[in-house]
């Protein structure tokens, strides 16, 4: 069979309203020309990330149902405990609200002013937690990752020789964790091998320096290591998982993306005098150790989310369905990050429209194209998301899990084919507001005519 079909049925659906051009251009205005203004409402397909936005399945609603709500030692507690300890073998896990809830925590504990945390490539929120401990965060990605157009199978692997010679040069002490991000995000996202992270825990094991995995995604990041990486190709994804754990001293998960729930986070950590740090903080800001910042019911639908993710079928699925879309965009003309990513398709905006400088975010405008001429909502990973650190002007069409069929999908093809044609009329922007911090979230455009 060649058609790998969503390996679920529908039993609930939610109406999608349609908008006219007229009412999109000025949704458009009033927005800033930033799509986070947007009301979710005057979105036709939204693809601004795969995080929190997944449909869970009839099991984890009846979870749902399920859910004790009782303050310490909820039943529901345990059955999480006991899903991420099966999956990851940690024993102590910690339950965040979200990912960031799980990076303020480590990088409060460990991070600091003279601190360095190098990463194949930081996710903003990541980076924003190092640096608002007053730390260096560093990205070492692989030269390769630097090229859109360059094909690698692990494109997410870390440098290792470059964090060889960073140690060498800042010094160990200085290094409090070495962090590698599962799939690499920002990168395209592209997955890390199982042979890179081996290599990367030799090096910190040489010079004593715990490695932590940024592991949002790390059930897709282990089916590309089963589908790519010589003699996996015969195990199970969750053996995989097993192996890319076992190499970590800890772990920040956002259970937005492969724990299948719509919020929730998870921190792990082996050290035990750290882990008992991280408890104090965690019932300082989050809620006690039992459910940190979540309701019962969302740590039921985690432990259900956190089994299904691994389901082969399923992962099949996701990565065949986010290839089909870099499939079709490839073919229409446009350059993308290849190849495909787990949960994203990269579009190159600098590509697209040379015809708009990089201070006028190429990317930013290619975001406003796509909303204008189909309704649907990406993401700009480029100027203005790395505020002019990146090389690369990028809009990032996220999947959301198991929410979109293969006509949503086709429709976005339509819509991209039908862009493509009059890329040359895409405006240049100019930003009217620029904060300080994560500016892509709230930064205010005018376009340039
Ligand atoms: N790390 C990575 C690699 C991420 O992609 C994200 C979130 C986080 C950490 C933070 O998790 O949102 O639960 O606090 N990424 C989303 C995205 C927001 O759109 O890529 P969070």
């Amino acid at each position: 069979m060649k058609t790998i079909i969503e390996p679920f049925r529908i039993k609930v659906v939610e109406p999608l309203r349609m908008t006219t051009r007229e009412q999109r251009e000025r949704i458009l205005r009033e927005a800033a020309f930033n799509v986070f203004n947007i009301p979710a409402r005057d979105v036709l397909i939204d693809l601004l990330t795969d995080s929190g936005t997944g449909a869970m399945s009839s099991l984890q609603w009846a979870g749902i149902m399920q859910g004790d709500e009782s303050y310490a030692g909820a039943e529901s507690f345990y059955r999480f405990q006991e899903r991420l300890r099966e999956l990851t073998g940690f024993e102590h896990i910690l339950p965040t609200h979200q990912g960031r809830a799980s990076e303020r925590i480590l990088f409060e504990l460990v991070g600091g002013k003279g601190k360095v945390i190098p990463n194949n490539s930081h996710f903003d929120t990541t980076r924003a937690n190092v640096e608002h401990s007053a730390a260096e965060a560093v990205d070492l990605p692989i030269p390769e990752a630097r090229d859109p157009q360059a094909f690698h199978p692990f494109k997410g692997n870390m440098n290792v020789e470059a964090l060889v010679e960073l140690i060498e040069r800042v010094g160990a002490e200085c290094i409090p964790l070495c962090m590698v991000t599962v799939t690499d995000n920002t990168g395209g996202g592209q997955p890390v091998s199982l042979e890179n992270l081996r290599a990367v825990r030799a090096v910190c094991d040489r010079y004593g320096i715990p490695l932590y995995l940024d592991a949002c995604r790390f059930a897709e990041n282990a089916y590309f290591i089963k589908l790519r990486e010589p003699g996996q190709q015969g195990r199970a994804v969750r053996d995989i998982v097993r192996d890319m754990f076992d190499l970590a001293d800890g772990a920040t998960i956002s259970a937005k993306k492969d724990g299948l729930v719509n919020i929730g986070g998870v921190l792990l950590i082996r050290d035990p005098a750290l882990a008992q740090r991280a408890d104090a903080l965690l019932i300082l800001t989050e809620g006690f150790v039992t459910y940190g910042g979540l309701a019962g019911r969302d740590l039921e639908a985690m432990a259900q989310g956190f089994e299904e993710v691994v389901h082969e079928d399923y992962l099949a699925y996701r990565i065949r369905s986010t290839e089909y879309l870099g499939e079709k965009l490839r073919t229409i003309g446009y350059q993308i990050v290849e190849p495909p990513g787990g949960h994203a398709i990269y579009v190159d905006a600098a590509h697209l429209a040379p015809h708009i400088p990089r201070h006028q975010f190429p990317g930013q405008a290619l975001v406003c194209g796509l909303y204008r001429q189909g309704g649907i909502r990406a993401c700009e990973i480029g100027s203005v998301f790395h505020g002019g650190r990146g090389a690369t002007e990028l809009v990032r069409l996220a999947i959301p899990r198991r929410v979109y069929t293969q006509s949503h999908i086709d429709y976005v093809v339509e819509a991209s084919a039908a862009l493509f044609e009059c890329r040359h009329t895409l405006v240049g922007l100019r930003m009217t507001n620029d904060p300080p911090v994560l500016r892509h979230f709230t930064a205010r455009f005018a376009e340039v005519r």
